[in-house]
């Protein structure tokens, strides 16, 4: 790992670096007053609100590649490749998980590890699969280290991505796959155990939770539940009528 002095001496000599995915911003915050290369990159790339901006104006041409270069938290510091998401761009259906795993990470694709697999067998339990009207991302498109939960301030870093995902998809239904997806996009902290079988909105659209893959490879009894889950997604996205009040 690199030294702070080491990070700002880079900064300075080659400011494009940081664009390509590996300087800290928090410690070019910190720049001495006198450093003025490394303060012009660190205040373009932390302002929130001009970035938050920037990324609602994209298209999916210039999604996954302003992904792949984002440094707006510290998880690109370890990330192989980022993984923006995969599958139809005008899906009915989107899938959010929580963040990469190491599967993940090496091949830039959601879900292609054990978790995965299991998704993919709920879904062709559904008739469905991950290339046809269903979308698959996460909160966090760049893996944490050992997998561990990404943590507020990251999911918020990451959060304008997902919010663009939504807005380019408009998908029909939300179905929010463990607690990560379920805070960030309801702004809640209560257990997915409290969440499920109800019909949420996210904005207007409705949203379902249910348990993370995941956790169901090592809770085999809420297996059943989780299908039971996907079965109400399904009776909500055929409904088609209006989403109920928050929470409802
Ligand atoms: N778990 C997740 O939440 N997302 C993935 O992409 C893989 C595993
Ligand atoms: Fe950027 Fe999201 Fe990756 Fe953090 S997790 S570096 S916010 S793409």
């Amino acid at each position: 790992m690199a030294t702070r002095a080491e990070i700002l001496r880079e900064l300075k000599l080659a400011p494009e670096w940081r664009l390509r995915g590996r300087a800290d911003p928090a410690d070019a915050v910190d720049a001495p007053a006198h450093d003025g290369a490394a303060e012009r990159i660190a205040v373009a790339a932390d302002d929130p609100a001009a970035r938050s901006a920037r990324i609602a104006g994209l298209d999916w041409d210039a999604f996954d590649a302003d992904v792949a270069a984002c440094t707006a938290c510290g998880l690109c510091r370890t990330r192989n490749r980022t993984v923006p998401g995969v599958g139809d761009r005008e899906a009915d259906w989107l899938f959010v998980g929580e963040g990469p795993g190491a599967e993940e990470d090496a091949r830039g694709e959601p879900f292609v590890g054990q978790a995965g697999r299991l998704l993919d067998s709920m879904l062709a339990a559904l008739g469905m699969n991950r290339h046809d009207r269903v979308y698959i991302a996460n909160v966090v498109k760049c893996r944490p280290p050992g997998n561990r939960t990404p943590e507020p301030g990251e999911a918020d870093a990451c959060r304008p991505y997902l919010e663009r995902q939504i807005e380019l998809i408009r998908p029909k239904l939300i179905v929010a796959l463990g607690k990560s997806a379920a805070s960030l996009l309801l702004r809640t902290d209560a257990t997915i155990a409290s969440l499920r079988g109800r019909r949420h909105l996210y904005g207007e659209t409705p949203l379902v939770v249910t348990y993370h893959p995941a956790y169901l490879l090592r809770n085999l009894p809420d297996k059943a539940r989780a299908w039971e889950d996907l079965l109400f997604a399904r009776r909500v996205a055929a409904s088609g009528a209006p989403a109920g009040p928050p929470g409802a």
